[in-house]
């Protein structure tokens, strides 16, 4: 029987509940990223967020650092038009969003945070790379990029062993076995994921001088990375 592909714009409304069963210690993430972002966010700057669904984790760094550093200008990006009505509840003169293309997004002001939760890995792999660049090469120096992604094992054993224990998370968080099997049909071809040393790799690539993991729940990793 066919699956749809994944969308969004179905899972707007609950998406913050979806992503939190969904990735193991998503909280946690979100938390230590909010706490991270204080070190790097500076004056006259730009703060974005691609890929920022509802806008909560964006809402909450801006929250915690508003005001605390001179003309930052707050900015969430996605391509799904459905989260607006989420924003809205956030919208103030210094944190806006916008229905845009990260692959399109040219910040007003350089950047000294960028936050990519989960976002890279939608992209076409000939898009990745590029994003990258740009992100890099729109950075104060001393500015960061907080970059989690799905990732695979670095073999194929591996793969084979970690992918059951994360089923089985899933399946302890509430989802059927029928949600978890049609999640993977209806992701099939739709995400474009890297092992988390090519991930590593690649940010070094592009220029970045410091790269360290700062979260970890196979498949799920974050990085920081430092221009
Ligand atoms: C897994 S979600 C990200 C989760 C989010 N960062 C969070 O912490 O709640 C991936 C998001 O990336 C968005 N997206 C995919 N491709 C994009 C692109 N080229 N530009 C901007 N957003 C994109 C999708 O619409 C989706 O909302």
């Amino acid at each position: 029987m066919p699956t749809k592909d994944f969308s969004f714009a179905h899972h707007a409304e609950r998406f913050n509940d979806h992503i939190s069963a969904s990735i193991p210690g998503y909280l946690e993430l979100a938390d230590l990223c909010v706490r991270l972002a204080g070190r790097f966010i500076q004056e006259d700057s730009s703060v974005i967020d691609l890929g920022c669904t509802t806008g909560r984790l964006l809402a909450a760094v801006h929250e915690r650092y508003s005001g605390r550093r001179k003309d930052v200008s707050y900015v969430g990006l996605d391509v799904e038009a459905q989260f607006r009505r989420q924003w809205a509840t956030y919208v103030s003169h210094d944190l806006r969003f916008e229905v845009r293309d990260a692959r399109q997004f040219k910040p007003d002001r350089p950047i000294s945070l960028a936050m990519s939760i989960f976002t890279l890995q939608f992209l076409k792999p000939s898009d990745k790379m590029p994003l990258l660049q740009r992100l890099y090469d729109s950075m104060l120096p001393g500015g960061a990029l907080l970059i989690a992604e799905k990732t695979l094992a670095s073999s194929s054993m591996l793969q084979d062993a970690l992918t059951f224990p994360y089923y089985d998370t899933k399946l302890r968080n509430g989802f059927s076995s029928k949600q978890v099997l049609d999640k993977e049909r209806s992701l099939r071809g739709q995400m474009t994921l890297w092992e988390r040393g090519k991930l590593e790799d690649n940010l070094r690539r592009v220029g970045f001088a410091e790269v360290e993991c700062v979260f970890g729940h196979f498949p799920f990793f974050c990085y920081v990375a430092v221009k």
